[in-house]
């Protein structure tokens, strides 16, 4: 593994053009451009950094800086406050726009151009935002057009998840990126590890040491994972067919929600101390391909641009264990999917219960302690635990101790303005490099082998029945997760 570590601020100095391979794309209308608007509110952004959209459809750099704007006034569940004008003003004078096909050479020479016209000598980071089939075609055309050069400036490529679609498939992408990069030029993106509720897990955990040491084996019965949408694939059917619930978000969000509550403490916050203790958690988790279920909600195969006879998963529960000391034995059940009955992502780390205890006779007198890690909404960290109904009878009920994020930040930051922020200094340790991306393929692939049989599901469910199975087997339920938590 090898990382770089985190810049001075000498960077935020220089100039600087961040360039975006399908800056009309969805992901650059929901995600990247609401981002880059709030790193100039919080004036993260080096003075003089320069966007670059590139795109397709032939725009002028006006039209782009229009179309940009509208995009930032457009409803968006990710990016809901108000659009200040003067900080919409500042991110639009910093876009350009080149358009042209990616295939073709003669965009690589516009945009080299455009760098050049604008600053002789400048950093560059390119973000693909697009199909990963044109990534290599990407990748050679900007080191035939000079572009990749480092003789002034550094060069960095941001490429977003999934990378590849198998363990064969990623092992060449990460060659393909080590013929042109080394890999503290690649920042492979997984916007889950930018979120602060996951990244405060470790915070959490070893920053403090009342439950740090009695997260293992003899303590906790289980763990259970649940991310659930509301909602469906919208128009993402082309791409979302292609991937299934799974290698959408199992191979990648989902693993490392798992890696950051469970594993070991690194030697110390750096990139390459984090990295490689996800990365070791990650090769210890066992697939269990017995018990995995997969679904498909109902109504799929009628969405936009979706195979008629697909059978692509929306909908997937596991179980799988960690084969180290520390956790050997215990389950982790996990279930994620589209159009469930409520969009709630979060961990539960379900406590042992001594089999007969001083009130295990009384009324909810038995019920486990429970830590968990609300990742959205509502986003908190809550601990339930045993107590007396005030009153002169003897009755036991479930209360609950709560660290809610609304109480203390005004807003939490987007995790992809977190990234950004981080790639533009070069601190990695919240991507992912390519030993960790193998890993979590290595995991995946026997899952997705069992991809044989589809259970539907009706959307508004918690999945097709057969997902109860995975857990029932163990004499154990899912737990409805309560979004009332942190609610007020
Ligand atoms: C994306 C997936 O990576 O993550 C989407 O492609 C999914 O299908 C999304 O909806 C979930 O992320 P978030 O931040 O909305 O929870």
């Amino acid at each position: 593994m090898h990382k770089v570590t985190i810049e001075n601020h000498k960077n935020m100095q220089e100039s600087f053009s961040l360039i975006i391979f399908g800056a009309t794309g969805n992901l650059a209308q929901l995600k990247l451009i609401p981002a880059l608007y709030d790193l100039v509110e919080a004036n993260l952004l080096p003075e003089k950094m320069s966007i670059i959209g590139i795109g397709r459809k032939e725009l002028s750099h006006e039209e782009f800086r229009a179309y940009s704007n509208d995009v930032l006034h457009k409803p968006n569940r990710h990016h809901q406050h108000p659009i200040k004008d003067e900080v919409a003003k500042n991110l639009l004078d910093r876009m350009l726009y080149v358009s042209g096909d990616i295939a073709q050479r003669e965009l690589y020479d516009k945009l080299a151009n455009l760098t050049k016209e604008n600053e002789s000598c400048s950093n560059r980071m390119f973000y693909l935002a697009t199909y990963p089939e044109l990534y290599p075609t990407v990748f050679n055309h900007l080191q035939e057009s000079g572009l990749n050069n480092q003789d002034c400036g550094y060069v960095r490529v941001i490429v977003e998840k999934p990378i590849g679609s198998d363990l064969p498939s990623a092992q060449k992408l990460n060659q393909l990126l080590a013929s042109y990069y080394k890999e503290d030029q690649i920042f492979r993106l997984d916007h889950y590890l930018g979120r602060e509720t996951l990244q405060n897990l470790l915070t959490f955990r070893f920053a403090n040491n009342l439950f740090e040491p009695l997260i293992n084996k003899d303590n906790i019965d289980h763990i259970q994972i649940t991310a659930a949408e509301d909602f469906g694939i919208g128009m993402r059917g082309g791409y979302y067919d292609s991937v299934g619930a799974l290698k959408d978000v199992g191979q990648n969000h989902i693993l490392q929600m798992i890696a950051l509550a469970t594993m070991e403490a690194p030697k110390s916050f750096d990139n390459l101390s984090v990295t490689n203790k996800r990365t070791e958690l990650l090769k210890q988790l066992v697939p269990e391909t017995d018990r995995l279920i997969f679904g498909q909600y109902e109504g799929y195969l009628n969405e936009k641009d979706v195979a008629k006879d697909s059978k692509n998963d929306t909908f997937f529960a596991f179980r799988t264990q960690i084969n180290n000391e520390r956790f050997k034995g215990v389950p982790i059940y996990v279930r994620a999917g589209k159009l469930l009955p409520r969009m709630v992502t979060e961990i539960a780390i379900v406590f042992k219960n001594e089999a007969k205890h001083l009130f295990s006779n009384v009324v909810g007198g038995d019920d486990p302690n429970m830590l968990i890690y609300r990742i959205q909404p509502n986003e908190g960290i809550v601990f339930r635990f045993s107590s007396k109904i005030p009153g002169p009878e003897f009755k036991i009920q479930n209360e609950y101790m709560q660290y809610c994020y609304k109480h203390t930040a005004a807003t939490l930051p987007d995790p992809y303005l977190r990234l950004l922020n981080d790639a533009l200094r070069g601190d990695q340790t919240f991507f992912v490099d390519a030993e960790e991306v193998e890993a979590q393929w290595q995991f995946i692939d026997p899952l997705i082998a069992e991809r044989k049989e589809l259970f539907s599901y009706k959307p508004g469910s918690w999945g097709p029945e057969q997902a109860n199975e995975i857990i029932e087997k163990d004499g154990r339920k899912w737990i409805e997760p309560s979004i009332g938590f942190c609610s007020f």
